[in-house]
């Protein structure tokens, strides 16, 4: 099931602003490689939400290539931080590469491994956390950030409507994992919770 009707995603998309080479470069490579991105208007979302709330220190879960990290990395201050993990070496070494060439490679450090065990390992607080890991793990990192985010620090989930299968009588195991998401979220008392219908959904929670 697609969320958005297309033309109004083709419309969204018009009105963007130019973006930077490396992105639509990037976006080339997502489409050839049938690799999943966010995309752009996902993208301009995540940079917006990291200006509204002033976020200095990112963390995300599921880096990908390093296509999101990159819409994040321009909304931060020079003094800014990013922290990518993913499964995938050849993520790392590609993303490093798109990082270099826009300049912001300084910000950002890149782990490789299982991303909810290495962000067990890294101390601190996070104004920004963002997930786009294997959806059946959705409600471990729910529980997981929840704790590690300041005081009105945001809490993302990318395919928050995973193409509305939850509507379908689907119970495979990503689908039961961002059902379990929304439904945890939105019963915390701990944050607000708010879904945003763009491209597949994200799940949005600050916490209070
Ligand atoms: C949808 S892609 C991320 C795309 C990226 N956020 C972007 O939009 O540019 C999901 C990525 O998460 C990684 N991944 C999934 N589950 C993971 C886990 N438990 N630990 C580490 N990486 C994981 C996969 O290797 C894949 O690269």
């Amino acid at each position: 099931m697609q969320i958005v009707h297309p033309d109004i995603e083709a419309y969204m998309g018009e009105l963007l602003p130019q973006r930077h080479p490396v992105l639509l470069e990037m976006e080339q490579e997502a489409r050839e490689q049938d690799f999943p991105i966010i995309g752009p208007l996902v993208g301009n979302h995540l940079a917006q939400l990291a200006r509204m709330t002033g976020a200095r220190r990112i963390m995300e879960l599921g880096s990908g290539f390093g296509y999101s990290a990159l819409w994040f990395a321009q909304a931060l201050d020079d003094d800014g931080e990013i922290i990518c993990t993913d499964g995938s070496a050849s993520n790392r070494t590609r993303a490093e590469a798109a990082f270099a060439e826009v300049g912001v490679r300084p910000r950002i450090s890149f782990h490789t491994g299982d991303a909810l065990q290495l962000f067990n390992g890294i101390e601190g607080t996070f104004d920004l956390i963002f997930c786009d890991i294997d959806k059946h793990e959705y409600p471990e990192a729910y529980r997981m950030s929840v704790p590690r985010l300041r005081r009105g620090g945001i809490l993302v989930f990318d395919n928050a409507l995973w193409y509305g299968r939850m509507l379908e009588g689907n119970s495979d195991a990503s689908t039961k994992g961002v059902a379990e998401l929304n439904r945890i979220a939105f019963e915390d008392d701990r944050v607000h919770a708010g879904l945003v219908p763009i491209r597949d959904g994200l799940l949005v929670c600050r916490v209070r």
